[in-house]
């Protein structure tokens, strides 16, 4: 690219992002006038779910900047996202007034007023457990909390101290992981398997989540969503093989991970070691089973198999240029682990209809 096509291209960004920040002016504004804190801008840490390109210029096989990956993204752009369009980062951004796309955090030309608003730090293939990062080559949880950091300083330089806590303690954070940690790398590697029975396993994984949290907190971050586990055994790679039904240790697992995560965020909000803090649980678990339970009443048509097909070999570099399938709006699941962005903006509708006030 030419740098000033570059530049122009630029331009157009930021003036597309002061577009949309208009009606956050004014969500401001409504905010005030409830007495609800104010939202200036959105942090998401996870995996491939909410990863928007922070792998793309990784040696990995966990990255999605290729078609057939982005066909429905605005200018049917492969960003990275493991999806054919949005991801849940952008529907939660949007949802909360502040903008319509939540970059990544790595490998792009990030503007101040990007920086204001917020980023991810997201890597496909990462878990709370630093052992599941290590196969996928992703950021490990730990990973995006450095991230984090760096981000903090890079702000302080350009807008000083005072204004970097503003932005800081004025943003609503995401957390998705787990679903590698179980998937990928509790029922795939054996390693995990010697040290840990199932329960024990989700216990190391709760703590580690917990950890993860706290340290957030400790960072400056007041208000974080804990998105939980989705049901696992239910992706089209995960099935049963034969009958094709989800595949019940699986979902369990996530489950149990679910309801003890559950039970630590109570214990978080009541013990407030950082005064002001405010954690939620958002279930995507429920959510998004209903969804394959009852596909019919969501305009869905397939709910076991992906549309770029359903192996664990039917998803991210191993379908790079592959032919996606004609008509992904009957889709659940847009590869053989990720859902199709129909079905993120579902999914995504409903926490704002019922958790998404625990953080206001
Ligand atoms: C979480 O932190 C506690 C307290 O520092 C520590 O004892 C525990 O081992 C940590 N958990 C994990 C899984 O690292």
């Amino acid at each position: 690219m030419s740098p000033s096509l570059r530049r122009g291209l630029l331009t157009g960004i930021a003036l597309l992002f002061v577009n949309l920040l208009l009606p956050c002016v004014h969500g401001a504004a409504a905010a005030a006038a409830t007495g609800k804190t104010k939202i200036s801008s959105v942090f998401v840490f996870g995996d491939s779910i909410v990863d928007p390109g922070n792998n793309n210029n990784r040696l990995t096989e966990a990255k999605a900047d290729f078609p057939p990956y982005g066909q429905d993204f605005p200018g049917g752009k492969a960003t990275g996202r493991f999806s054919n369009g949005r991801v849940p980062g952008d529907m939660l951004a949007s949802g909360l007034g502040i903008k319509e796309l939540l970059p990544p955090y790595i490998g792009v030309d990030l503007q101040l007023n990007d920086l204001l608003t917020g980023v991810v730090f997201a890597s496909g293939g990462s878990g709370y457990d630093p052992l599941t990062s290590i196969p996928a080559t992703a950021t490990s949880s730990t990973g995006q909390l450095e991230l984090f950091l760096d981000y903090k300083e890079r702000l302080k330089a350009l807008v000083g101290e005072e204004e970097t806590a503003r932005v800081i303690s004025e943003g609503v954070y995401f957390t998705v992981m787990g679903a590698n940690d179980l998937a990928n790398n509790y029922f795939t590697i054996p390693l995990r398997r010697h040290q840990y029975d199932l329960p024990s396993y989700v216990k190391f994984l709760v703590s580690s989540a917990v950890n993860f949290t706290m340290k957030l907190n400790e960072m400056g971050a007041k208000r974080i969503g804990f998105i939980g586990i989705p049901p696992i055994g239910c992706c089209p790679s995960q099935r049963e093989l034969g009958s094709r039904e989800c595949e019940p240790m699986r979902n369990q697992a996530a489950q149990l991970f679910n309801s003890e995560i559950m039970k630590e965020i109570h214990r978080l909000n009541a013990q407030q070691s950082i005064p002001g803090s405010k954690f939620a649980y958002l279930d995507i678990y429920y959510n998004l089973l209903d969804l394959i339970q009852r596909p019919g009443f969501y305009g869905f048509k397939e709910v076991a198999e992906g549309c770029c097909g359903s192996t664990v070999l039917n998803a991210a570099i191993f379908i790079k240029y592959h032919p996606a399938c004609p008509n992904v709006n009957d889709y659940i699941f847009w590869d053989s682990f990720h859902p199709t962005e129909k079905a993120y903006k579902i999914v995504v509708d409903k926490l704002f209809q019922q958790d998404m006030q625990d953080l206001m």
